[in-house]
């Protein structure tokens, strides 16, 4: 599974620009699934067919970035974020645009501002020598991407784009593993989550499923000094019952509970204060789909390097299969 996992991380896809990452995806399990469509927003709905209930389940491939808003006289790349970055986090780090051109992200303000620095105050130097040579390999509106190698390490996966390839691989391997059921999977790949979870709302519209899932990364609270949260990386896939999008539909989660209950699979619940996932758009769309998530627990989300556990990788998937049953 980490060959999947390290091929979904290294596919360039910020919010907006998720086609290489939907035709990979689509190389991977077109064989498996019954049907595979695309929707206006860009969204890859993947169906196994089933005369039960239909059960959406929901992984975004756009992962953070930068934008280029102008080209500075002497070629450097002004930007602004795509979806949650920090300006502090990024400080000497390399991105790269889809054509290749990789840039160094740096700052122009005093270092014991460093704390207050905004995006209006730094650049990305691509070594171009003049605006007009900067211009030749990259235009305003033009996206970047975080480097950076996706590697297994103590059985723990660090990677770029890990929210949310990893959700993304989870379903893949799922639909790989086609778990035998009645009812109607929908493998759902999702737009512009980062930027306002917006994929997932026309895709819920357009499937109106009995009940859907969000399968993304969140937060754990093991690391030195981190906000306290009852979350641990390796303790097992977390059964969401609230982020700052949604509460849980009570039936989801208990029949999640159930599931890992039932089949000896590790969980945790995820009470996660900040940060959204797609169940907040799918469970307001369509006069209201029941909804919930199963979570990977994640150190360092919405960094250069985020890192997940393997064993919570699988776990996850047995989950989700023993809950689509
Ligand atoms: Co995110
Ligand atoms: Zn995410």
């Amino acid at each position: 599974m980490f060959d999947i996992i390290k091929k979904l991380a290294q596919t360039f896809g910020p919010s907006g620009n998720e086609k290489k990452v939907a035709e990979v995806i689509t190389g991977l399990i077109k064989d498996k699934v019954d049907d595979v469509k695309t929707d206006a927003l860009g969204n890859l709905i993947c169906v196994k067919k089933g005369a039960g209930k239909k059960i959406m389940l929901a992984a975004h491939m756009d992962e953070i970035g930068l934008i280029v808003s102008h080209i500075d006289e002497k070629g450097f790349l002004r930007f602004s974020n795509v979806g949650g970055v920090h300006p502090w986090g990024i400080v000497g780090k390399r991105v790269v645009f889809e054509n290749g051109t990789t840039g160094i992200v740096w700052y122009e303000e005093d270092k014991d501002d460093i704390k207050n620095l905004k995006f209006d105050k730094m650049y990305i130097d691509i070594m171009a020598k003049s605006a007009q040579e900067a211009e030749k390999v990259v235009k305003v509106g033009d996206m970047a991407v975080f480097a950076g190698d996706t590697i297994l390490q103590n059985g723990r996966v660090i990677s770029k784009a890990l929210d949310d390839r990893i959700g993304c691989a989870v379903l893949v391997q799922m639909a790989l593993n086609a778990p035998e059921t009645d009812n109607e999977i929908y493998y759902v790949f999702t737009t512009q989550e980062e930027v306002g979870l917006r994929g997932a709302r026309t895709a819920a519209y357009g499937i109106v499923p009995d009940m859907a899932l969000a399968v993304d990364v969140c937060m754990t609270g093991d690391i030195p000094n981190c906000k306290p949260m009852a979350v641990r990386m390796g303790d097992g896939p977390t059964v969401k019952i609230k982020d700052g999008s949604v509460i849980s539909h009570p039936h989801v989660k208990d029949r999640l509970m159930d599931a890992a209950e039932k089949n000896g699979i590790p969980y945790q619940l995820e009470v996660m204060q900040h940060g959204g996932t797609d169940a907040g758009s799918i469970h307001v769309t369509a006069g209201g789909i029941p909804s919930g998530g199963v979570s990977i627990p994640s150190r360092y989300v919405h960094n250069v390097a985020e890192a997940v556990d393997m064993n919570d990788v699988e776990n996850a998937v047995k989950l989700l299969e023993a809950f689509v049953k």
